[in-house]
């Protein structure tokens, strides 16, 4: 008995040691404000994980690097090499909403996120030719993602099979190097002629940044369901 009494309580001591990062205090699923206590456990972590969490094989996700980014438009052709986001680890969560019982969760937050990249352009812009090949910098302010997932539970673990992604930003700013090959005055003209019209720009450059930044998220957050057990993350008592 005292054997056996032995063991277990090694046992509860290694699985605790090789589990949960201690800076991350688990909801108890039958806490009637799930919601809100969730939403302050990610608010509380949520730095943190973003710095990654090499012993449970999380990358960080600031700085996050997305690789080569493309626009594919037949007016404007826009490739982005060794791009790498920032910015994510300040995010601010506005809502969050779970429901462990259909596997249904909805995370709702907002960053300033910083894209910097090498950039290759050529094509037009409303009527405004443009074209370089430099160092580019989006600053996106307030950039509002919201990510609606569904989670199911497989060997005790959860697993993100599904998700659906909506985003809004209050204001993009670029700034292009060797805009025209570094004529000057042009160079100064498009420039804030971008920055007048960054929605445009930005309908064009989000949809591939983004769903990258958010994939890459989602990825991270997979990866801690499949290190730590749904038991853990959401006990039942
Ligand atoms: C983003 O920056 C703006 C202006 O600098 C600030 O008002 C806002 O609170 C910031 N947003 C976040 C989520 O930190």
């Amino acid at each position: 008995m005292k054997v056996y009494l032995c063991f277990v309580l090694l046992y509860v001591t290694y699985v605790n040691a090789g589990s949960l990062p201690s800076f991350i205090k688990p909801c108890s699923r039958s806490d009637p404000q799930l919601n809100q206590c969730v939403e302050k456990v990610i608010s509380a972590a949520g730095a943190k994980f973003t710095e990654g969490i090499p012993e449970l094989g999380i990358a960080p996700l600031d700085p996050v690097e997305l690789g080569t980014v493309f626009v594919d438009n037949p007016a404007l052709k826009l490739t982005f090499t060794d791009t790498v986001v920032t910015g994510l680890k300040g995010f601010r969560v506005n809502t969050y909403k779970i429901n462990p019982d259909k596997g249904k969760a909805t995370l709702d937050f907002t960053a300033n996120v910083t894209l910097k990249a090498h950039y290759v352009m050529d094509g037009q812009v409303l009527i405004l030719p443009i074209k370089g090949d430099g160092e580019s910098r989006i600053k996106i302010t307030n950039l509002n993602i919201v990510v609606k997932y569904d989670f199911v539970e497989r060997d005790g673990h959860w697993n993100v099979p599904s998700y659906k992604d909506h985003y809004k930003m209050d204001r993009a700013q670029f700034k292009f190097t060797n805009l025209f090959g570094g004529n000057k005055e042009l160079a100064q003209t498009t420039q804030r002629f971008t920055n007048e019209n960054w929605e445009i720009i930005m309908s064009e450059i989000a949809p591939p940044a983004i769903k990258q930044i958010i994939k890459k998220c989602v990825d991270q957050v997979n990866k801690f369901f499949g290190a730590i057990p749904a038991a853990e993350l959401l006990p039942s008592n």
